[in-house]
């Protein structure tokens, strides 16, 4: 069995600065589970799979000591919160060394006019793909209002795909240049699918319910924590009012199902207005992939009114029939919009909402395609460039002076179509205050999203076919939502525009775990180069880790493994109960003899 080791301590005390701070222990360790009916290594947060939810409030200061009690390295990355002026603790390579195996590190960082849906995830080598994820709950301050009334709960749903093999198995597969191929399952909240078709779901597998009162509105919240899938997410019954997305309030609108890709965050209001005359089902099936192959591919769970009349059987609701027409997937998110007369939330630099009177000053076209071999490796790259994880993260190397750790010329435009691809450490030089345009050309044909990290962008437009200039003239120029992480169609193209007020090495990198894996991923360097004083940067951690060539400069730890500390205490449990029992009965002894 394992132990609850260390609670989440939770504590919100005035600080210096005035904001308050939240602390929290996290002990990251291996955890037994059996999602699929397959028992397996998870990694679980404090002893539970999925992680606990990080429930904050605008501009708090957030501090998580992370013990890595894992036998590989670790980093925890913040999907969605943008660290202003403090990379450090954006737990990607590029930034952070990682945690060695049995040491601790302490993230501390401030989320800063952001309010919203986000969630964290171990970063490093597929390790998503076995758990460590859970969601991120930004509340607003009480002055700030809300563009709909309170709810009367907050749920945070965490989908994604799963397979039966472990992390380090799926390594292994692309390491030796293999695909990942169908994943076995999708859980829901951790939980294999409710047994809704005794043909393809077998017994024994634990699912999720979800219980609710009838005739309330709850928010819930809805991650796409997974590997590679994107899914369509529906509850049988009831309609789905989105209002929000990783940090923008949304023009409120009905939904009967929502395709939310790799990556994605959604909140919708779910109203219990039905007849509860059963359990009603809550779907989350694998899109823009030959669904009737990818049936199994397919998360169930139930939603349970109090009053309930009893289980949920038939079928499961439709998914959308979307088998000839393409682009019903794609109209859903353009129909996703920025509610303007929202007050609150609105993304940094103040003003840059006003998105369509900025004028680029960088446009970088990144073209992504199916995995290749480059030097008898099975690689994946943006611009025909292979990003390669440094030794020495690259912020860092910066602050120090190591020389050679990159390059600052990533291409503007993809290489002409016959140039080969190549493994490279190239960053693209963002100029600070500058307005840049990153057009997302999806040349595979599978489903991508991407993610920028340090920011959220304008999603302005996304179309099939190969984007060109005159694509500008089809931008929506007035409500594109700003979020983290944008979709892009195989055979289309997504653009999105940011403004660089972030300083900082900010990672630009696929959701898709086997993508980002096989090195799908680039930085964008922003520098203020009239920044001598700490003004717009956060000076390098204390508690900085160092490696690679800068590995010098690290103190050693003492490694400290709680869950094998605790494996090996409950090994020697008998002799201390029975010792226990010894001093008891002496005890009960002495005081009769006393008595007497
Ligand atoms: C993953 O599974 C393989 C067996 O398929 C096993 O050798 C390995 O130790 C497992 N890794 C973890 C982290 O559980
Ligand atoms: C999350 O925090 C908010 C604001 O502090 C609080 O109202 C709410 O009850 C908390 N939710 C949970 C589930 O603890
Ligand atoms: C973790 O790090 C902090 C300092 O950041 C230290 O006080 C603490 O003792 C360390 N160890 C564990 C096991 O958390
Ligand atoms: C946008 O937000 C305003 C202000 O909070 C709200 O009154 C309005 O209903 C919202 N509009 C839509 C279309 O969601
Ligand atoms: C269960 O699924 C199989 C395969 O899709 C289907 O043929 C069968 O009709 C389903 N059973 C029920 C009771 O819906
Ligand atoms: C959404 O659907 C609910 C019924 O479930 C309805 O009461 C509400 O008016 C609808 N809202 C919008 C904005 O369409
Ligand atoms: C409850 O609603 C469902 C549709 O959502 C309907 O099929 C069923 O007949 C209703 N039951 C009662 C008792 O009204
Ligand atoms: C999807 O797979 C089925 C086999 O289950 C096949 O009949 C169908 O043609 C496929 N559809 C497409 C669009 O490839
Ligand atoms: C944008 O560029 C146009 C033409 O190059 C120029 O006329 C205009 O003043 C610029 N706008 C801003 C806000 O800089
Ligand atoms: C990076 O961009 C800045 C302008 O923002 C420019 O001054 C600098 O020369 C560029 N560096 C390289 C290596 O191109
Ligand atoms: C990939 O690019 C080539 C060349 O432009 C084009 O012919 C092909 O249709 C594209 N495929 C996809 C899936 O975008
Ligand atoms: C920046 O901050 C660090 C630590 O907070 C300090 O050591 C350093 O001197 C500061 N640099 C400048 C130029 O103020």
């Amino acid at each position: 069995m394992w132990r609850l080791l260390a609670l989440v301590v939770f504590a919100a005390v005035p600080a210096m600065a005035g904001d308050p701070y939240a602390f929290f222990d996290w002990d990251v360790s291996y955890v037994t589970a059996a999602p699929l009916g397959v028992k397996q290594q998870v990694i679980g947060i404090n002893g539970k799979f999925p992680g606990p939810v990080v429930n904050i409030t605008t501009n708090w200061n957030v501090v998580v000591n992370v013990l890595n009690d894992l036998d590989e390295p670790l980093l925890i990355t913040w999907n969605g919160i943008q660290h202003r002026k403090n990379c450090w603790q954006d737990g990607v390579l590029g930034t952070n060394c990682p945690i060695p195996s049995g040491w601790n590190w302490t993230y501390e960082f401030q989320v800063k006019d952001q309010i919203g849906s986000f969630f964290y995830f171990p970063s490093t080598g597929l390790q998503r793909a076995a758990g460590g994820f859970g969601g991120i709950v930004v509340n607003n301050r009480g002055v700030i209002a809300v563009p709909f009334g309170r709810p009367d709960g907050d749920i945070t749903i965490l989908i994604g795909d799963w397979y039966n093999r472990n992390h380090t198995d799926l390594r292994k597969m692309l390491d030796e240049g293999k695909e990942l191929g169908m994943p076995d399952g999708v859980l829901i909240n951790g939980k294999g699918p409710y047994r809704y078709n005794d043909s393809l779901v077998p017994a024994g597998i634990e699912h999720e319910t979800i219980d609710v009162h009838p005739g309330r509105t709850y928010r819930i919240r809805v991650h796409n924590v997974g590997t590679s899938t994107s899914l369509n997410f529906r509850i049988q019954g009831h309609n789905l009012l989105l209002v929000e997305t990783e940090g923008s309030y949304t023009t409120q609108q009905n939904y009967s199902s929502l395709d939310v890709h790799v990556g994605q965050s959604y909140s919708f209001l779910l109203t219990t207005d039905q007849n509860a005359s059963s359990d009603y089902y809550v779907v989350a099936s694998a899109r823009i992939v030959n669904e009737s192959l990818w049936q199994r591919v397919t998360g169930v769970a139930l939603l349970r009114y109090s009053n309930s009349g009893g289980p949920a059987s038939g079928p499961l609701p439709d998914p959308p029939q979307d088998q000839y027409d393409k682009t019903l997937s794609m109209n859903q998110a353009r129909s996703v919009r920025w509610n303007l007369s929202a007050g609150a939330a609105r993304p940094n630099p103040q003003g840059s909402f006003r998105y369509s009177s900025i004028n680029v000053t960088q446009a970088y076209l990144l073209r992504s395609a199916a995995p290749v071999e480059i030097g008898g490796k099975l690689r994946a790259a943006l611009n025909g460039l292979s990003f390669v994880p440094p030794e020495t993260p690259l912020r860092l190397a910066d602050a120090y002076g190591v020389e050679g750790a990159y390059t600052l010329d990533f291409p503007e435009r993809p290489p002409a179509p016959d140039a080969a691809p190549r493994v490279a450490r190239s960053v693209i030089n963002g100029t600070y205050r500058g307005f840049m345009e990153l057009i997302f050309q999806n040349n595979d044909t599978r489903m991508q999203s991407y993610h920028v990290d340090g920011y959220a962008v304008f999603v302005v437009g996304m179309d099939y076919g190969e984007w060109t200039e005159a694509s500008r003239s089809t931008y929506n120029k007035g409500d594109s939502v700003a979020r983290s992480t944008v979709q892009v169609y195989p055979g289309a193209w997504t653009a999105a525009l940011v403004s660089l007020d972030n300083v900082g090495f900010w990672n630009v990198r696929s959701q898709n775990l086997d993508s980002w894996y096989l090195g799908q991923e680039v930085y964008v360097r922003v520098v203020n180069p009239e920044d001598g004083a700490n003004k717009t940067e956060m000076a390098v951690p204390r508690n900085a880790l160092y490696c690679g060539q800068l590995h010098k400069y690290q103190k050693e730890q003492t490694p400290h493994h709680k869950a094998a500390a605790a494996a090996s205490a409950a090994a020697v449990r008998p002799l201390a109960v029975r010792r226990q029992i010894v001093a008891l009965v002496m005890l009960v002894v002495g005081a009769l003899v006393f008595a007497s």
